[in-house]
């Protein structure tokens, strides 16, 4: 026991896994002390009218740091993601140099160790990302790596995937794929089709993506190996998808915001805040999407944060980075525009993507006993995306200027409010 004082969450609405009732929640020593009818403690964060809900969980964050901080740090990324709901957040490889040893992942964790948001690292499945040789996988599992990917590219040779799938499965780890087969890609960016026709902006076609997913679940069934399919964009990939799992095979898979919100005529004013990778799709693909999460063969809801500093995303469109923020606007574009309970975006913000990131220990659960971290939200609080207001270091939302409803109102990560009545706390 400490001298800190205990908490109580009041007169709201929990949901968790085990369900929904009216209750108030009492935190103490940095875990759920209670969950019940009147409770009191020495300090009251109010909830009324609020959902009082396991901290939000992401499997697909970019902080930029070692090597872009103009964009984003460890530290800010970690700030918009708690005032998005975030309890953790799962830091994606791609930065300079890249997270392929323990060396990097240490200096990751590190950085993130006094952040407002549990930061957990992700490592890379090859050396720098390029594609031609295995990185020492099991030397950053040894420091907790529990997901490995290449993600802002593919591994493209099949030969080496199913090395690395392999090996992955001895070492009881997941592998994630940013599935787009480079060489069909060549040269695109944006979704190969009719806008991509009419703008004149050379395409990626969706089978592009759709060929890794279909050769990974194969590798799937031939190594055992349990793969997560990162920013599933297309339609027949989510049909591919629901089938692997229907057939047993150890796959799940994350939509982002982006891809059940935009589409390819997004793209029609040449603005490069709509470029992304995999790109914005067609009306038939979103609503697959949508179905996706809502049956289940998407797991998780993942935001793919991808901050650019302002002067990169100001280059012509064939010129400018792929990528858009989404820690601080993805909860509230699920409960604005899903058509789907809130008990079912929370599974797909929160517990489902901890199980998948394996921290299911310390996320996605308020069950007595459990580490305190929570998110409470205003359902019905209706606010407008302001890219000039966030906590990222860039700017690159395409949801300026839109009407959301649900706000994060408090986060509490391990007993801390870090973020009360929308402010962060330090
Ligand atoms: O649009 C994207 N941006 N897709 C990726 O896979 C990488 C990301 C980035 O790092 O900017």
């Amino acid at each position: 026991m400490t001298d800190a004082p205990t908490i109580v969450i009041k007169g709201g609405r929990v949901v968790d896994p085990d369900g929904s009732r009216d209750a108030d929640v009492v935190i103490e020593d940095g875990r759920i002390a209670a969950v019940g009818a009147d409770l009191s403690a020495d300090r009251t964060l109010d909830a009324a009218g609020c959902i009082v809900a396991p901290g939000l969980v992401d499997l697909h964050s970019h902080l930029r740091e070692p090597g872009k901080e103009e964009a984003e740090t460890v530290e800010t990324g970690a700030r918009g993601a708690a005032l998005g709901g975030y309890t953790a957040i799962l830091a994606m490889p791609n930065t300079t140099p890249a997270i392929d040893s323990a060396a990097v992942v240490r200096q990751v964790l590190e950085l993130g160790r006094d952040a407002i948001c549990d930061v957990f690292s992700s490592g890379a499945i090859t050396v720098d990302r390029a594609g031609e040789q295995l990185a020492p996988m099991a030397e950053m599992a040894a420091l907790g790596v529990r997901i490995f990917t290449d993600d802002g590219t593919g591994v493209q040779d099949n030969r080496l995937m199913r090395r690395a799938m392999e090996y992955a499965a001895g070492l009881g780890v997941t592998l994630a794929q940013h599935c787009e087969d480079d060489a069909l890609c060549g040269g695109g960016h944006m979704h190969e089709g009719e806008w991509s026709a009419r703008l004149g902006i050379a395409g990626q076609p969706a089978e592009a993506e759709e060929l890794m997913v279909m050769r990974d679940i194969a590798l799937a069934r031939l190594t055992g190996c349990s793969i997560h399919f990162q920013h599933m964009s297309t339609a027949r990939s989510v049909a591919m998808i629901r089938d692997a799992i229907a057939g047993g095979l150890p796959v799940t898979a994350e939509a982002t915001p982006h891809h059940f919100t935009l589409t390819h005529a997004d793209c029609r004013g040449y603005d490069p805040v709509f470029k992304v990778n995999p790109p914005l799709r067609t009306d038939a693909d979103v609503a697959a999407v949508r179905a996706g999460l809502a049956d289940g063969a998407i797991a998780a809801i993942a935001t793919d944060h991808a901050p650019h500093a302002p002067e990169t995303k100001e280059l012509p469109f064939d010129q400018a980075p792929p990528g858009m923020l989404g820690l601080e606007t993805a909860l509230a574009l699920a409960l604005t525009e899903l058509d789907l309970p809130i008990e079912q975006v929370l599974a797909l913000l929160s517990w489902q993507p901890a199980r998948i990131m394996g921290v299911d220990d310390l996320h996605g659960s308020l069950a007595e006993g459990r580490a305190a971290n929570v998110c409470v939200i205003d359902p019905e609080a209706t606010w407008t995306v302001d890219g000039e207001a966030m906590a990222s270091r860039s700017r690159n939302t395409p949801y300026q200027g839109r009407e959301v409803r649900g706000r994060v109102r408090h986060t509490v990560l391990h007993g801390e409010p870090v973020v009360v009545d929308t402010e962060p706390q330090r």
